[in-house]
């Protein structure tokens, strides 16, 4: 049984610079990863078998494209493999909310299928299913701290700051990425500035957050309230959201606002945890 976890991924700065023909949105985004996901386990099986568990298994019942099982059939068929596997999903992760957890089930699935197989992490055809499966995919296959350009899948590394205390909340509401790219504004985000990573993502924005708020409100409710946590450094959406973060000065700040998130707001996701 080989397990790989799923990280959540944050976009700590994306900025859009161009529609393009074939319908997806040229940007440069700054990705991070932090130390709270999905889970999934792959082992060699008599006949394929497929089971999610966790907080958010009910939101995959009954989907019949779901992200991991298209990276199993993918990486079967460039590898030529006929044996069949048993996957288990750990769903932690709220769906369709900005922090990736689909491309990341996607990317650890390939992860995994790569050690229970032998095949080396940096095969060029496991990068290229990453970028068939989606946007993020690639990203998320590194999960590690990196700058996105093209669609989000031409990455160049960049220094991280792990450790950096986060709190994620969500208002509990799901976003369709498509909907959101297809109401920004337009205008050229522009580059991203250089610098160290928390620098650059302190002098830069989220281009899909005025649209997005537009369509739901509670996002741009959620923005107001972290900001007003002590110790905050700064506050974003991630993605297309509905997902928002704070970075925080301490890990006893962030712990203050996420039981203050509890209590005051029972009803979000909300999770505190630290980049990695
Ligand atoms: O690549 P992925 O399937 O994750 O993208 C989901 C949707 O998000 C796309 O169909 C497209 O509408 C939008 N998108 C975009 N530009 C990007 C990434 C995603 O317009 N760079």
């Amino acid at each position: 049984m080989i397990v790989e976890q799923a990280r959540a991924k944050l976009n700590l700065a994306l900025h859009v610079r161009a529609r393009r023909a074939d319908g997806y949105h040229e940007l440069v985004t700054l990705f991070a990863f932090v130390d709270h996901g999905d889970a999934v386990s792959v082992k060699a099986s008599d006949a394929p078998a497929f089971a999610v568990s966790g907080d958010f298994a009910d939101a995959l019942v009954g989907e019949a494209d779901n992200l991991v099982l298209r990276a199993e059939h993918a990486f079967c068929a460039v590898f030529g493999i006929a044996q069949t596997h048993a996957i288990h999903l750990e769903k932690r992760l709220p769906v369709a909310s900005g922090i990736g957890g689909g491309s990341a089930d996607a990317a650890a699935t390939l992860r995994a299928l790569a050690r229970l197989h032998g095949i080396a992490a940096d095969d060029a055809r496991l990068w290229q299913i990453a970028d068939d499966l989606g946007s993020d995919v690639p990203a998320c296959l590194a999960s590690t701290t990196v700058i996105g350009k093209g669609r989000g899948e031409k990455l160049q590394p960049i220094a991280g700051a792990p450790g950096t205390p986060v709190l994620l909340v969500n208002p509990g509401i799901a976003v369709s990425t498509g909907e959101i790219f297809r109401r920004w504004d337009g205008a050229d985000g522009g580059a991203l500035p250089s610098g160290p990573v928390i620098e650059v993502a302190m002098a830069s924005r989220n281009d899909l957050y005025p649209p997005a708020r537009e369509i739901a409100p509670a996002i741009g409710d959620s923005i107001a309230w972290l900001e007003t946590m002590a110790g905050v450094r700064m506050v974003r959406m991630s993605g297309s959201g509905a997902t928002c973060f704070a970075l925080f000065d301490t890990a006893d700040d962030c712990a203050a606002a996420h039981r203050r998130a509890r209590a005051e707001h029972p009803d979000w996701w909300a999770v505190a945890t630290q980049l990695v």
